[in-house]
């Protein structure tokens, strides 16, 4: 019988994906769950036949130039693909899969929970309650934005923005949608397309980021771009954080030009950024878009499915690279 591959798993993964993993391939695994320095990650790669990382660990260039030649394979336990260049592996002749679809729900579910945290101002009022200091009531009292009846906009119609479009239109919103194409009217399901960012911008109470981060969505969202919203528009993003300048969110939201900001992800990430942590029109989560007990299986299940096709030599479903 062929000796296993040696597959390198860098963070701690669900228990069912573990064992999966050890019955099929022989498994490094991270008990202590701890970011691998980069010296540490180039040194643990270098037993290793495949390496199964999650967002957290950034094989730049220079990372991929250290790998052993042995190394064929990165199957990554996420979708976003943006902390591994692409272009470096391809050169070295490196497999890289990434895991899409299986997180759509998960993610579209927190880009609501956000959505409606930031207009309905749930953060604020959660603080006041658990701190013993909720002494008071009135009409006039923690009044927020209603969704319903608004337009969502959504920057970015792949596979989240178009689940998170659909449980926009659950709340009664108008989805405006701006994508490089058009998607088919069976997956557009009405949404109005605008061919440019103003376009979509101008149209959008919410706005809800869905995009991949590449060198040209970086600060996509800055003052420039916040001032063609509408005023008092919210910002919801789940997508990643450099699509956002901090800085000029942090004016928005003080000026008054945004009403509220909902933001799973951030430039800086474990931490995220104290200037808009000490907002209170803000509600914020720890970028976990995708942890449920459900997408996390299906995440390492489909990392899994990937190595499998490209260790029984066919072509993984979800090759990017
Ligand atoms: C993804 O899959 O890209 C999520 O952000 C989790 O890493």
């Amino acid at each position: 019988m062929p000796e296993k591959p040696r597959l390198l798993i860098t963070r701690r993964l669900r228990d069912a994906v573990q064992a999966r993993a050890a019955r099929d391939y022989q498994v490094l695994t991270n008990d202590e769950d701890r970011v691998f320095t980069r010296d540490e990650l180039i040194e643990k790669c270098q037993h290793v036949d495949a390496v199964l990382p999650c967002h957290s660990e950034h094989f730049s260039a220079e990372v991929i130039a250290a790998l052993p030649e042995r190394l064929r394979i990165i199957a990554n336990h996420s979708v976003g693909v943006d902390h591994v260049d692409l272009s470096a592996a391809r050169d070295a002749g490196i497999v890289v899969t990434n895991t899409p679809d299986v997180l759509s729900d998960a993610t579209a579910e927190i880009a609501m929970l956000c959505m409606l945290g930031a207009a309905r101002r749930g953060a604020e009022g959660d603080a006041m309650v658990r701190a013993g200091k909720w002494d008071f009531w009135s009409p006039a009292f923690m009044v927020g934005r209603q969704v319903t009846g608004k337009r969502f906009g959504v920057l970015g119609m792949g596979r989240v923005g178009q689940v998170a479009a659909e449980r926009a239109r659950g709340f009664g919103m108008t989805v405006h949608y701006h994508n490089r194409q058009p998607v088919p009217d069976h997956l557009a399901k009405g949404a109005i397309y605008h061919d440019t960012i103003e376009g979509l911008f101008a149209n959008s109470d919410v706005l809800s980021l869905h995009c991949p981060s590449t060198p040209e969505t970086t600060g996509i969202i800055n003052a420039r771009t916040i001032g063609l919203l509408p005023d008092r528009a919210i910002l919801v993003n789940t997508a990643r954080g450099n699509l956002v300048d901090e800085d000029a969110l942090v004016d928005a939201l003080e000026s008054g030009k945004l009403f509220a900001a909902g933001l799973d992800v951030f430039r800086s990430e474990p931490g995220g950024n104290q200037r808009i942590s000490a907002l209170k029109n803000v509600f914020l989560l720890p970028h976990i878009g995708s942890a449920t007990e459900e997408t996390r299986d299906a995440m390492g299940y489909r990392a899994l499915d990937n190595l499998d096709a490209y260790f029984s030599g066919r072509e993984p479903g979800d090759r990017v690279a």
